[in-house]
């Protein structure tokens, strides 16, 4: 059959897709409609679940390039030879919006980065803030409640955002971010990205490094105010990347570690694993590693970017996670929403596939035998179970040198976790600071443009916080309150 001849899913030859079969030009259509009935019924099946966070985002295939060997800090076989290139998928987004939303919101921007590694996929699922709202994983669901929409009328609301914040002051940091006016990146080129979690290396010799992962935009930051952002068509980020790409102007990123030992992150009265705190620079400099570009776009938005699949437990020899308890969450909740959303067979859908051999036993599943990485589905394999006596006959086997060295915990007791204690106050104070009186200004008015909707307990208790990390910081907000 020629290749442009119109067929059914089936592959059979379509005769006519303009007239269904009916009895007659008045009478009613006939049951032998069964063309009809495949692309009504298809038609009806086109909508996955969208993300439940994240859900509106862009997405494009580029390379890593690494600087110089790394082999002092991991046996990662991505991070070992300089100028190594290494194929990734990047997926950019906000967080709160449905699909349907602004690229434009006020909000962090997801950062999620996949590198097909020899090895195995490694994500990073980042953001474009180096610190998050919360360090208990806990607390996320209330908190993405309450900065979504309201459940009755469906319209955004900033006093339930106010009422998380006023209640949970390890927001504090993040908050001040998010209100500055760095609040709303003018594209998701001029953006920089971060691991924001601790995450870790490990060399051939046992030891671990604790590192924390930046992206710096080599298109610089540019920002809008909310002024700006209103007068954006709500797909413009897309149509930035998308353009930029399609005209040769590839994006890039250098990317940094900052690298800490184990000894050392034992000796900090900072916790180290605490998402709501950045690590001093001054403390831990910046290490250059090597550049992220993209420079290809995806041929089928919803096959390749929708159903783009990060894990923070896509890991590989050489990395892992941390204690950090954000993290450890994180790890269960990609998985679990991929099977929700992709299925139980989402890593043999192409974007998300290895680009190395995979093999396992694990079988069958909605949509197992999808076309797979190297033209092969993992599931043709005979032996199904291990241990098993066909090692010889190249039935997979473990690989102990993938194993992460041991943890070592101090001797506290497993209880629940209080941060009643923690000050989460003078990195917020420190980055107002650090700001300019343009800057200051901006993020004062945008937090009192919000702040005015909530009642006044949570406002008193919000300039508390303010006031804690810096009293002109409060002084200022409470002035625009009157
Ligand atoms: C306990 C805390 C968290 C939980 C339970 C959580 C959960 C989720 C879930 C369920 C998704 C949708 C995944 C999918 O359907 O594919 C998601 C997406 C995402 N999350 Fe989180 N999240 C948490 C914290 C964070 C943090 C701290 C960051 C950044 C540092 C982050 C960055 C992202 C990004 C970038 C995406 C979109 C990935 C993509 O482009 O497909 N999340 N999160």
């Amino acid at each position: 059959m020629s290749l442009t001849t119109l067929t059914t899913a089936a592959g059979a030859p379509v005769p006519d897709d303009n007239n269904s079969i009916s009895a007659g030009s008045r009478g009613p259509l006939t049951f032998d409609n069964h063309y009809l009935f495949e692309k009504l019924a298809h038609f009806n099946r086109e909508r996955i679940p969208e993300r439940v966070v994240h859900a509106r985002g862009t997405g494009a295939y580029g390379e890593f390039t690494l600087k110089s060997g790394l082999e002092p800090l991991t046996i990662a076989n991505f991070l070992q030879t300089a100028g190594e290139k290494t194929q990734v998928f990047v997926r950019f987004s906000t967080v709160g919006g449905g699909q349907d939303s602004s690229d434009y919101a006020r909000d962090p921007r997801g950062f999620a980065v996949k590198f097909y590694t020899r090895e195995g996929n490694y994500d990073i699922v980042g953001n474009n803030t180096p610190v998050f709202f919360l360090n208990d994983p806990i607390k996320f669901p209330d908190f993405i409640h309450s900065q979504k929409k309201n459940p009755r009328t469906n319209l955004p609301d900033p006093a339930a955002m106010y009422e998380f914040w006023a209640n949970h002051p390890q927001s504090l940091h993040q908050m001040t971010i998010l209100m500055s006016d760095r609040g709303i990146p003018a594209s998701y080129r001029h953006m920089h990205g971060f691991s924001s979690h601790t995450l870790s290396l490990w060399n051939a010799k046992g030891e671990r490094y604790w590192v924390k992962w930046h992206f710096k935009s080599c298109q610089g930051i540019k920002t809008l105010t909310a002024e700006e952002a209103a007068q954006q068509p709500p797909f413009g980020a897309q149509q930035d990347l998308v353009d930029a790409i399609d005209r040769g102007d590839f994006p890039a990123w250098r990317v940094y570690l900052q690298v800490l030992t184990e000894a050392d992150a034992a000796q900090w009265s900072l916790n180290p694993f605490d998402l709501t705190k950045v690590w001093s620079q001054k403390l831990v400099p910046l290490q250059e590693i090597g550049t992220l570009q993209l420079n290809r776009n995806v041929e089928n938005y919803f096959a390749e970017t929708e159903q783009a699949a990060f894990a923070p437990s896509n890991l590989v020899p050489g990395t892992g996670a941390s204690p950090d308890k954000m993290l450890q969450a994180r790890l269960l909740a990609y998985q679990d929403a991929h099977r929700y959303r992709l299925g139980v067979n989402a890593n043999q859908i192409p974007v998300n596939a290895p680009q190395c051999p995979v093999n396992h036993y694990q079988r069958d599943g909605a949509m197992a035998g999808c076309p797979f990485s190297q033209g092969r589905s993992v599931q043709t394999r005979e032996v199904n179970f291990f241990p098993n006596d066909r090692s010889a006959a190249g039935a997979p086997v473990p690989d102990i040198r993938a194993q992460e060295p041991p943890l070592r915990l101090s001797a506290e007791a497993v209880a629940r976790y209080d941060q009643s204690g923690e000050d989460y106050y003078s990195q917020a104070g420190d980055l107002f600071r650090l700001m300019t009186e343009d800057q200051k200004q901006q993020l004062v008015n945008n937090i009192a443009g919000g702040l005015r909707y909530a009642n006044t307990s949570i406002q008193e208790r919000m300039l508390a916080y303010l006031h804690q990390a810096d009293a002109d910081y409060a002084a200022r907000v409470a002035a625009l309150l009157g």
